[in-house]
């Protein structure tokens, strides 16, 4: 195997171990700023699976970026087009090569039902739980959200954080998104996913 690494050079951290979630794809929830995409990207490579990213399929589907389509065509084509994507993203996940894979959504996508009934029936959903000051610190760094420019930031983030933390709670698994480096989040995850395949009616929260 060619191994382009330095002698005496650490292995990578993506390392790759066994998927406990098999076939099943991981479905990432939580507010914006949760990490859904940076630490699902990483939990993928560790786990030697394909990643997708919700937001960045409906870009593509749409031919526009996804403040473009709110302006455009307003939030609720945008939610339609969410909920056509993530099914067919999930559905094309679950027989792909290897079947499974980690899937981020965007933060509004799970407080549709058959959105949920769906990942239930395709995945095992994590809920990556944060603190709203760690959201705002790190959403701040972008311009990408357009909830977020109508009005006050923080009301909305507190806002919605009330909507939908009882919607996110009926997640398979939760798993706190603390101000650490990815990859302990990723290996919370790891671990979470392991006890839930071994104890699938159980709760792994
Ligand atoms: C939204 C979250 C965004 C994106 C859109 C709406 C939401 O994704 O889908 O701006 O309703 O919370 P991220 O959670 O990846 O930022």
């Amino acid at each position: 195997m060619e191994d382009e690494s330095e002698e005496g050079e650490a292995p990578p951290v993506t390392a790759q171990i066994d998927n406990p979630a098999g076939d099943r794809v991981i479905v990432l929830i939580g507010l914006m700023g949760a990490g859904k995409s940076t630490v699902g990207r990483r939990l993928a490579a560790r786990l030697g699976v394909n990643f997708l990213d919700t937001d960045a399929e409906i870009e593509t589907a749409a031919g526009m970026t996804i403040p473009e389509i709110f302006e455009k065509h307003g939030e609720p084509a945008f939610r339609r087009g969410e909920n056509k994507v993530i099914e067919r993203l999930l559905q094309d996940m679950s027989k792909g090569t290897p079947p499974g894979g980690v899937l981020a959504t965007g933060g509004g996508a799970y407080m549709d039902p058959q959105t949920r009934e769906n990942i239930a029936h395709y995945g095992v959903s994590v809920w990556l739980r944060a603190d709203v000051e760690l959201l705002l610190r790190r959403v701040a760094r972008r311009n990408n959200r357009p909830l977020l420019k109508q009005g006050d930031a923080r009301e909305t983030m507190l806002r919605l954080r009330d909507e939908r933390y009882p919607v996110y709670a009926l997640a398979d698994i939760i798993v706190d998104s603390v101000e650490a480096p990815h990859e302990e989040v990723v290996d919370m995850i790891i671990e979470k996913l392991g006890v839930y395949f071994a104890h699938p009616q159980g709760q792994a929260q």
